[in-house]
């Protein structure tokens, strides 16, 4: 009875910063979110004119469609190609000591972003923000700041064109003037019907979103780009984050600034399924940086959802089905070899291939990933986080 009721009041499918859930526990429809959003399709014709401006092959994330969205972003390749310049503005919440798969998309796609259009790149730590939303001391939030920034410096930024922030740091001068001009902008009624704030929030919640719109702007940096106000800016992100940058762009012009462009991804999904994003309170849903070679082995074969049959006579007849397959969906990722996928997907497919041995691949890419990661964090010094971190020109940022 009551779970009737349950199904009966069954919300749609809500995706904000804050709750990503589809509808009836099922997958998320990302093409019904790019009508909600009002944000375009990155379609094939756009990953083309990357690939030929660029000369390299686009990233597998543009290649499999990872990320699947974008605001604008062909007004930033109209103005590459002019040779106009451009800086790519990203963050993170600092919410948990130890990121997990889903937390490394957006800054390796960042990363290749960096390199392959040689640009200035900013990263905001909203170490506010998790102290607001989640139950986190400031001393906690901006702590765990500076073990994410390790994190992401792991990754391969380059720190001649990197700039780091904690919001606790950094607000302050420009950066808070803009955001006193962004406030002025947004009503209460719209911040509460963009972000679905109630008259239980605090009224820190209430407030925050101009913290995360204004590093949009190029005035918020003025010593890195002092006098570049036409500067136009490209955010990387996860689709969740829009709301946000809805609010931006609608704000931007009315303060004389350029509206941000976006190119924005799906989530990852959780070993058990792809109804959502992983969830950082259950450690079996997701494989994390920190995993040891053991831990990547058992959770994949233990928890990795299978579009395997339940016999081998079964599957060998009717192969898996690939729609509902975790480990391919993890290898449609991170697997780089475009034809070893293309081979793993038909034989598995037509149930040559049995699930055993496809996670056994999973697992060697996963491992040597991570592995790589726990290196790379591993070479990371207080000192590096502190000269990322610094407020200073960063004088090769554009060659
Ligand atoms: N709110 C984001 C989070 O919780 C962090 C963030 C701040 C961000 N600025 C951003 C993410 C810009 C993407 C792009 O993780």
């Amino acid at each position: 009875m009551e779970k009737k009721e349950a199904e009966e009041q069954e919300p749609g499918q809500v995706v904000n910063p804050w709750t990503v859930s589809a509808k009836g526990g099922g997958k998320i429809d990302y093409d019904k979110l790019i009508d909600q959003f009002g944000c375009q399709r990155l379609d094939q014709s756009l990953i083309d004119r990357v690939e030929r401006l660029t000369s390299r092959p686009p990233h597998v994330f543009l290649r499999r469609g990872v990320f699947f969205a974008h605001r604008d972003f062909n007004e930033i390749l109209d103005a590459y190609e002019r040779g106009d310049k451009f800086y790519l503005y990203t963050g993170r919440g600092p919410s948990s000591e130890a990121l997990h798969l889903g937390h490394l998309i957006p800054f390796m796609f960042t990363k290749y972003l960096q390199d392959t259009f040689k640009v200035p790149l900013v990263i905001q730590l909203t170490d506010d923000e998790k102290c607001m939303w989640r139950n986190l001391s400031v001393e906690e939030s901006q702590r765990l700041a500076r073990e994410n920034a390790k994190d992401i410096i792991a990754c391969g930024f380059d720190i001649t064109k990197t700039f780091i922030f904690s919001d606790f740091d950094y607000v302050g001068g420009a950066f808070y003037k803009n955001m006193v001009r962004v406030a002025k902008c947004v009503t209460y009624n719209k911040v509460v019907g963009i972000f679905g704030f109630s008259g239980e929030d605090h009224i820190g919640k209430v407030s925050f979103p101009p913290v995360q719109a204004v590093p949009s702007f190029p005035s918020s940096f003025p010593h890195l780009f002092n006098g570049k106000d036409h500067l136009r800016c490209l955010i990387p992100c996860a689709i969740d984050q829009d709301p946000y940058f809805r609010m931006t762009r609608d704000v931007a012009p009315r303060i004389g600034y350029h509206k941000p462009a976006l190119i924005e991804s799906s989530f990852f999904p959780a070993l058990q399924g792809e109804t959502g994003k992983m969830s950082a309170s259950d450690p079996n849903s997701a494989i994390y940086v920190t995993d040891s070679g053991k831990d990547i082995k058992n959770k994949i074969n233990r928890y990795a959802f299978s579009g395997g049959q339940d016999s081998i006579e079964k599957h060998r007849q009717l192969g898996a089905n690939l729609e509902v397959d975790i480990p391919i969906k993890y290898l449609s990722f991170f697997l780089d070899d475009d034809l070893e996928l293309e081979n793993i997907k038909k034989e598995y497919g037509a149930g040559r291939m049995l699930t055993g041995e496809v996670k056994k691949r999973l697992i060697e890419v996963l491992t040597e990933l991570v592995e790589r990661h726990r290196q790379a964090r591993a070479a990371v010094t207080d000192e590096m986080v502190d000269a990322f971190m610094a407020v200073r020109p960063l004088p090769s940022m554009f060659s």
